[in-house]
């Protein structure tokens, strides 16, 4: 079997932890008998550069025609680089948000779990994530605060900034039933967050969340609440099924429990096969090309592609049972580095991967 991949590498350390990814992928491909082939697309700070926008309408386009889309990371240094200097709808993240909207990809699925070998690395007390914890922040990624109107205005002299919280029921029906149906893989359990003494939208978003999946045990929680128990207790999790913003800062705060944002994937899909795999962490653009960076997010969330785009679970297992023996057999990139380890860079750890592919 063929698939076509568009990559994006983006900026900073994008290119380097994507060609890592793209090396553990050719060496499942050689293993199982597939052929992965790959567009190279640019979006972001280096696409700015190129045509003057984050994200061209034929890159769109592209991405569109593609199987699925693996990315690496977007943007630069806010306070230093250029592309901050403006509007924001032409800045490197305006690429991001119009190639999540443009693909219709309202499912954004974030795993956190804690590694057996890194739990060394979570801040947590011991007693907290004993057995370690793996559950999903399931992030509606295409309405909310990021996609309503926004505005500012100046009234007597005085400026004032708008931005809408807007959902309707379908948008919040249809990333439910992506809630339930990954639940219904895993653990069966879905804590629905929202803030629902407060907002309205989140009072619709309650309702909605209905219970029609009798396996799955549903509970609400208000976001302040979670933001205190993913710290007190990560272990009760299963599936977080969340709105935008909220999953937004739960999902960084889930990588922090961790240990190590460097090792968290994450999936982006819709009504389609089509998906955008991407590590959950930033460009980091003060490491890039020092073959500093941690490849491991970007080869899981190939693996993720493997899983949910293409339905090659077997090939998915391969890859995360590589990183999990890499992990095992001492090596670690700086971000991960304990002592008695052996530390690698960029490149040997993907080399690391694929060999035992
Ligand atoms: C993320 C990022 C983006 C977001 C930014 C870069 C626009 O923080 O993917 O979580 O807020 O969605
Ligand atoms: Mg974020």
């Amino acid at each position: 079997m063929n698939y076509k991949v568009a990559v994006i590498p983006g900026d900073g350390i994008g290119p380097e932890i994507v060609r890592e990814a793209r090396k553990v992928l050719d060496k499942v491909g050689q293993k199982y008998g597939h052929e992965f082939t790959y567009q190279e697309l640019l979006m972001g700070g280096c696409s700015i550069d190129a045509y003057g926008e984050p994200l061209t309408e034929e890159t769109l386009e592209a991405a569109k025609a593609s199987d699925s889309v693996l990315l690496g990371a977007v943007g630069g240094n806010v306070g230093q680089s250029n592309w901050y200097q403006l509007p924001p709808d032409k800045r490197p993240e305006a690429g991001l948000l119009k190639i999540r909207k443009g693909l219709e990809l309202y499912a954004n699925i974030r795993p956190a779990v804690l590694f057996d070998e890194l739990s060394g690395a979570c801040p947590l007390k011991p007693e907290l994530t004993e057995g370690g914890f793996d559950f999903v922040v399931m992030r509606e990624l295409t309405g909310g605060l990021y996609f309503g109107d926004r505005k500012t205005v100046e009234e007597n002299g005085v400026k004032k900034a708008i931005d809408t919280l807007t959902y309707d029921e379908n948008e919040i029906r249809r990333i439910a039933k992506w809630g339930f149906d990954v639940a219904m893989k895993r653990g069966k359990k879905v804590c629905s967050v929202d803030k629902a003494n407060v907002l309205d939208s989140s009072r619709l978003w309650r309702s909605v969340v209905a219970k029609d999946y009798p396996e799955v045990e549903l509970t609400h929680m208000l976001v302040d609440n979670c933001a205190m128990q993913l710290v007190r207790d990560p272990k009760q999790f299963d599936v977080i099924l969340t709105e935008n913003m909220f999953g937004d800062i739960l999902s960084d705060e889930a990588s922090m429990v961790t240990g190590s944002i460097g090792m968290l994937s994450s999936a982006s899909l819709g009504a389609t096969k089509l998906g955008l795999y991407e590590p959950s962490h930033g460009s980091a653009p003060d490491l890039a090309g020092q073959d500093k960076a941690n490849p491991i997010a970007t080869i899981l969330s190939a693996a993720m592609m493997l899983r949910y785009s293409f339905d090659l679970e077997k090939e998915a297992d391969a890859i995360e049972n590589a990183v999990k023996q890499v992990l095992k057999d001492g090596y670690r990139t700086i971000d991960i580095m304990d002592e008695g380890k052996t530390q690698v860079g960029t490149i040997q750890m993907g080399d690391l991967i694929a060999e035992r592919i």
